[in-house]
């Protein structure tokens, strides 16, 4: 729980600094049960699959690549999220939980 909290307040702090002033893009779907913590981000897992897909429409029912924006180089050199994107619930709300 302190862990996720830091997190969280790490990432706010550095978003607010580094990147402008996000517009609210809604999640079309609920959230209910899709953590995010230091291990286990599951918005990575469906939105983040491939970089070059990246910011390319996508068939009706799959999900959107994160934009470019939302990616950067990791230690092995391979595209991943960046780090102040990873907590996307930071700037991305669900349009409806139940
Ligand atoms: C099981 C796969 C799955 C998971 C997990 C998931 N999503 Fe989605 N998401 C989708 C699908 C499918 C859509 C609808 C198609 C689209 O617009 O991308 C969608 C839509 C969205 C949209 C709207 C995209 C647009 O183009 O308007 C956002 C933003 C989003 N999701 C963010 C998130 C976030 C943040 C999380 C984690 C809390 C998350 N998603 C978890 C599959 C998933
Ligand atoms: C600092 C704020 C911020 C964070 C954190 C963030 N996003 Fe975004 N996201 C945005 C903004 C703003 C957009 C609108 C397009 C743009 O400016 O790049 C966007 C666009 C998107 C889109 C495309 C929506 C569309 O309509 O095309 C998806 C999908 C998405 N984000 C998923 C995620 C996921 C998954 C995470 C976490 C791994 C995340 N975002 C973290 C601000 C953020």
């Amino acid at each position: 729980m302190m862990k996720k909290l830091f997190l969280a307040a790490a990432l706010c702090a550095s978003a607010s600094v580094a990147l402008a002033a996000p517009a609210n893009v809604l999640i079309k779907h609920d959230t209910n049960g899709m953590e995010i913590t230091t291990t286990k981000n599951m918005c990575v897992m469906c939105h983040a699959a491939d970089y070059k897909l990246a910011g390319k429409p996508v068939k009706a029912g799959n999900p959107t690549t994160m934009p470019a924006n939302h990616w950067s180089k990791a230690k092995d050199g391979k595209m991943a999220v960046d780090p102040q994107r990873y907590n996307c619930t930071i700037c991305h709300s669900p349009a409806k939980n139940n």
